[in-house]
């Protein structure tokens, strides 16, 4: 299986954190996210131990909350001593109310509003990732108004390609994200910025990409950032003393994906930043990253039940679920690959090749092409693996269909985290 989280019982039905699929499918009905809260603790735990004990004590892997974001999450991360990147006054606002410590938020952001900015300051978050000259001007005016010195953080672009999908791939001079160090305006930012009376700029940033397997580009990437912040040292006198290098680590969703070392990964990073920072002339940086991802993709799973199934010979086969592009936009947006199983036909072998299609109209809305399943039939239960990330926190109303809940298994337990949208929730701000 994909991941050790999955199985197959007796009765032939696919499981998921150690209980029945099929029986989940029937007490909470579907479309339904489940997420298995223990494979979170562990991924979570793996990242903490793993920097501690590569970069030192005061390492901190930070949750990056848009893959997958509500209360609990946040109350999840807090209990397993991680910090949370947020991208939104709406992701800070879920961390305020599950009681996360502002002081271990990180806000992310391109174009963070006054609004946005102002609101990250009344509530004393931590740190700003900030984006661009104009933020920090917003950042250094609305501090001052409110009597404080700001810490921040610059991102910046080190021009690494990570060979991933080009949507999701940000590290690049050409990106819409930071400020790029290649044409000389980092330099002249960070100049700008220990200028500025109300700001306290504390390191850098990078983040090269998403679903990246091959550690060449992090490893690269942390080296352009040292360089970088030895040059800063040299020219400007000042040494930055937080290196953030973001997120992206992959996950395997098909059998085809490399399995990934996290630990190991770190280890290599971390070797080659000890030795380059000593051969640089730097202390060595305390070291943030932002993994998403890869501490809630393969914590997830999602059930369908089928409707209709559809056999157009000499073309192709549909099964069509009772979701889609609404719950799961990710094969419309980026033709993301997804290991697919009937739940309970899980112990039979594959018969036809199907489309996966989805509820929506819309003729893109497909979860997955060429799926070798067994027959299927109306009532089947379809389960989508490795769905944690980007998925609930992605979902849409499209078509007026409530999102699903989110119920999470634990120890042979489960409990509703997220409950179902009802059609009345959508209509909640309609006058
Ligand atoms: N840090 C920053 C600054 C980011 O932009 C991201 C992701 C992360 C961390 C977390 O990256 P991760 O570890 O999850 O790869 N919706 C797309 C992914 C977009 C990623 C956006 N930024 C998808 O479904 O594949």
């Amino acid at each position: 299986m994909i991941c050790n989280n999955i199985g197959i019982n007796a009765k032939g039905h696919l499981t998921f954190a150690g209980q029945d699929t099929t029986e989940l499918a029937a007490q909470y009905g579907t479309p339904l996210y489940l997420i298995d809260e223990n494979k979170i603790r562990e991924k979570m735990s793996t990242y903490v131990k793993a920097m501690k004990e590569n970069f030192g004590e005061n390492a901190l892997p930070l949750y990056a909350s848009k893959a997958l974001c509500f209360k609990k999450i946040y109350k999840i991360a807090n209990e397993e001593h991680m910090g949370v990147d947020a991208v939104s006054p709406g992701e800070i606002y879920t961390a305020l109310q599950a009681g996360f410590p502002m002081e271990k938020v990180y806000f992310h952001g391109n174009n963070k509003t006054d609004a946005d900015i102002e609101f990250a300051i009344e509530n004393r978050i931590g740190y700003f990732i900030c984006d661009n000259l104009d933020e920090l001007d917003a950042i250094d005016e609305i501090a001052g108004k409110h009597g404080i010195k700001q810490k921040i953080i610059f991102r910046l672009t080190p021009g690494i390609d990570p060979h991933t999908h080009v949507k999701i791939s940000t590290g690049k001079v050409d990106s819409k994200f930071g400020i790029a160090i290649e044409t000389g305006q980092a330099e002249e930012a960070i100049k700008i910025a220990l200028g500025k009376k109300n700001i306290e700029l504390c390191g850098y940033h990078c983040h090269i990409g998403s679903q990246t397997f091959d550690i060449k580009p992090f490893v690269d990437g942390a080296e352009i950032m040292l360089k970088f912040i030895a040059h800063i040292k040299e020219v400007l006198g000042y040494e930055a003393h937080i290196l953030n290098l973001g997120g992206g680590m992959g996950v395997k969703y098909v059998e085809s994906d490399p399995e990934i070392d996290y630990a190991a990964n770190i280890k290599g990073i971390a070797d080659m930043m000890k030795k380059r920072s000593a051969e640089l002339g730097i202390n060595m940086p305390l070291v943030l990253m932002e993994p998403g991802r890869s501490i809630v993709a393969d914590a997830g799973m999602t059930l369908y039940t089928v409707g209709g199934t559809k056999e157009i010979p000499g073309y192709k086969n549909y099964v069509s679920i009772d979701g889609g592009m609404t719950d799961n936009p990710r094969y419309t947006l980026y033709e993301a690959a997804y290991t697919i199983k009937l739940a309970n036909k899980a112990d039979k072998a594959p018969e036809k090749e199907y489309t996966v299609g989805g509820r929506c109209c819309e003729s893109g809305d497909l979860i997955q092409e060429h799926v070798m399943l067994p027959t299927a039939k109306k009532g089947d239960i379809l389960a989508v693996m490795t769905t944690g990330a980007y998925n609930y926190s992605m979902a849409s109303n499209y078509n007026r269909i409530p999102r699903p809940p989110v119920v999470m298994l634990k120890d042979g337990e489960s409990y509703v985290a997220v409950r179902r949208e009802s059609y009345a929730d959508l209509m909640l701000n309609d006058l």
